[in-house]
């Protein structure tokens, strides 16, 4: 390079940063984040903005990268495309089992140092902590721990339906359904895609079949509990669960069902605690405005979710310092107090880390920590199946093609269902 060219390059570079705005130079010179996840919902998107405001604040820019679809099944897919093409983003929500499978892909990225420096292991339960390292390294964090086996009620319409008292058992489910049904309300408020056919069918094997049932079946996959007769009776309650189900639901989204909870269509919905997003969401308040109570028959047992964003590699172009400090950010103020409180007040969660103060937390989140850590000691802690945390992708894949096959063929015989349960299972472990 000739030296006026040089003079003049060295002039235009000290003269740039004047020109542009403060915050995109501060922004620009420490790097971004990219995070795919699927919180699009009212409540959920609300939650995930926590996080991108605290990492702005430090300097860093969050690009979004939101993908419509309850459940992730469409952001995995485009995660995947991500991979495959060399651009993956920075981090992505992958979940329990998942999280080994990028990582023996060699695609995930070790942020042991953020994890040092900030005492993760003695912050986060071992079993949790455990989830998150590959190979002893951590290369996710975890944001939450989500119960799914809730029922959400909306007192005020069970009361004009002259249901006297909440659903405890299963019977007193039906009887209440049918009271709803009766006086014209939605019984149950259910969107009809095969996440949510899952998680209803989930909430009933724990019902029906006990901690130690859905062990066998769904972690053991154990041929005689996946065939047995319990396994029957599970089939013809998710059957029976159906004639209750909102009959404009087929396809729907999980938060425009909870909506018709919310605005007083529907009377129950069989959802996880984020469904409690959109409550809040909509200014609602726990224990008057709405009840949670564990899925009727499923008292004692909590089967849990945990949200948590997996570290990718780089690719060569984005592999740059400022970009490594922004990761590093977001992974160290996701697991900060100030996160955890106010994201998980929002997301309808309980928090990740040890030792923050429930008071501040409303009846539901109170009531899910003490069922939480009761679960933990009588060993009737669940990892959901319908949410990624007992199987890989592609057996829970199977398990909800045989699910909501059997919700759209009405002539399904539910002591068959067992048996293509087991072979669908038996196929997708291959
Ligand atoms: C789950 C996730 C929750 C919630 C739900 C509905 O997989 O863990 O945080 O987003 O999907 O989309």
């Amino acid at each position: 390079m000739k030296p006026i060219n040089r003079l003049a390059a060295l002039s235009l570079a000290s003269v740039l940063p004047l020109m542009l705005p403060p915050v995109v130079q501060a922004a620009q010179s420490q790097g971004a984040v990219e995070v795919v996840h699927w919180w699009t919902s009212a409540g959920e998107a609300k939650s995930v903005g926590v996080l991108k405001q605290l990492v702005e604040k430090q300097g860093f820019t969050w690009r979004d990268s939101a993908v419509a679809g309850g459940g992730g099944a469409a952001a995995m897919t485009i995660l995947k495309t991500r991979a495959v093409s060399g651009s993956p983003p920075s981090a992505a929500q992958v979940k329990g089992p998942d999280i080994q499978e990028w990582g023996r892909l060699g695609l995930l990225t070790p942020i042991d140092n953020v994890a040092k420096a900030n005492h993760w292991d003695s912050l986060l339960p071992e079993t949790v902590a455990d989830l998150m390292r590959y190979e002893g390294h951590y290369v996710a964090v975890p944001l939450n721990i989500h119960r799914i086996n809730w029922l959400w009620l909306n007192p005020e319409v069970l009361k004009q339906a002259g249901v006297a008292k909440a659903p405890s058992t299963l019977e007193e489910l039906y009887a209440a359904a049918d009271k709803l049904k009766e006086a014209g309300f939605i019984a149950l408020a259910h969107g009809g895609q095969p996440w949510q056919d899952t998680t209803v069918f989930e909430a009933l094997v724990l019902s029906i079949m006990g901690a130690q049932g859905f062990n066998q079946a769904f972690i053991e996959h154990d041929a005689q509990t996946l065939t047995g007769a319990k396994m029957t009776e599970v089939f013809t309650a998710l059957r029976k669960l159906q004639g209750y189900m909102d009959p404009d639901g087929t396809g729907q989204d999980w938060n425009l069902e909870a909506a018709k909870v919310i605005d007083g269509k529907a009377g129950m919905q069989i959802m996880g605690d984020w469904a409690k997003s959109e409550w809040t969401a909509a200014g609602k308040k726990a224990g008057t405005d709405y009840q949670c109570l564990p899925f009727p028959g499923s008292q004692g047992i909590y089967s849990y979710t945990i949200d948590s964003l997996a570290m990718f590699k780089l690719s060569r172009k984005n592999d740059t310092p400022g970009n490594n400090s922004a990761r590093d950010t977001l992974a160290k103020v996701a697991l900060e107090a100030e996160f955890q409180y106010v994201f998980n007040q929002n997301k309808g969660s309980i928090p990740v880390i040890k030792g923050l103060d429930m008071s501040l937390f409303d009846h539901c989140a109170q009531a899910s920590a003490a069922d939480f850590a009761d679960a933990e000691k009588a060993g009737t802690l669940i990892p959901s199946m319908a949410f990624n945390m007992s199987t890989s992708q592609a057996v829970q894949g199977a398990i909800f093609d045989v699910v909501s096959h059997f919700l759209s063929d009405k002539n399904a015989d539910p002591s068959k269902a067992g048996q293509q349960l087991r072979s669908a299972i038996l196929a997708a472990s291959h």
